[in-house]
């Protein structure tokens, strides 16, 4: 054992959670009365430090989103697999004492993500969830500004995003097999939409499927040539995209769909045709 003052005893306010760090090991200090509780200081949601918190009752209550432990065991009364680690700790003299080697033997069980030194590292997020997915993006701008991006700011392409296209998994054939009987081998089936069909102009296609939108610049010229005479062969449009538009691929393709800039994202379905 080697013990380490971690606090002055007499100055450790009753009833108020107060911080300690010992290598790098953030600590939170309660003291009720005589007695003292030292836990883990960060909280075991997000990693706020704990002696930004505040005590309810019993508990010690985390102040960014009220994750609740125990003052006495760390123990979270409202998860009890939640819990901080409690150490050691002991009045002597007018210091309070932990061991350090038991702190040390927590830091190489738990290494810490937290870089001290760097700007806002001592409150970093470290665990970054799907449901907050731009913190990092927001600390970024926060530590450096615009300084990596140009004054402009962050430029990119409009689009959505991938996991929010459809997919083949997406497409349901539904085929005919009681009240409809299917049809012979040799019958033909057919694959045809209509799309606006009380339109001025419907849109035929000979299959349900059009080569979705990827602009003249993201995709090079041969590639947009190509795309736009396979869909005229399978029978189907092309569309433009946001960006930059080929007059050899809308040539290439009778059912040509034309992707409004200032509309793209908001309202692709608004893509006109020829
Ligand atoms: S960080 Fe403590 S409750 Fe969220």
């Amino acid at each position: 054992m080697e013990p380490i003052s971690i606090a002055t005893w007499s100055e450790v306010p009753v009833d108020a959670p107060v911080g300690a760090s010992i290598e790098d090991i953030d600590l939170v200090i309660v003291r009720r009365g005589v007695q003292a509780s030292v836990l883990y200081g960060r909280c075991l949601h997000r990693g706020a430090l704990l002696a930004d918190g505040r005590l309810s009752g019993d508990n010690l209550i985390c102040g960014l989103h009220g994750w609740d432990y125990r003052v006495d065991t760390g123990v979270s009364a409202y998860d009890n697999s939640q819990a901080l680690t409690k150490f050691t700790s002991w009045v002597e003299g007018d210091s309070l004492w932990v061991d350090l080697d038991e702190v040390r033997a927590f830091r190489a069980s738990h290494p810490q993500p937290f870089d001290r030194q760097s700007y806002q590292g001592y409150w970093g997020d470290s665990h970054m969830t799907p449901e907050e997915p731009f913190v990092g993006y927001i600390r970024e701008l926060a530590a450096h500004g615009l300084s990596r991006t140009g004054h402009h700011g962050p430029v990119s392409a409009m689009g959505v995003p991938r996991q929010q296209l459809p997919s083949f998994d997406d497409v349901q054939i539904v085929t005919a097999q009681l009240a409809r009987p299917p049809r012979l081998d040799d019958e033909g089936v057919g694959t045809e939409v209509c799309i606006g069909p009380n339109a001025a102009k419907p849109l035929w296609l000979d299959i349900p499927l059009f080569v979705s939108d990827m602009s003249f610049g993201a995709l090079s010229p041969e590639a947009k040539v190509a795309l736009a005479g396979g869909a005229q062969l399978a029978g189907t449009g092309i569309c433009s995209g946001e960006g930059g538009r080929l007059p050899e691929e809308q040539a290439a393709n009778s059912r040509y769909f034309y992707e409004h800039p200032h509309e793209a994202g908001s309202a692709r379905s608004r893509a006109a045709y020829r």
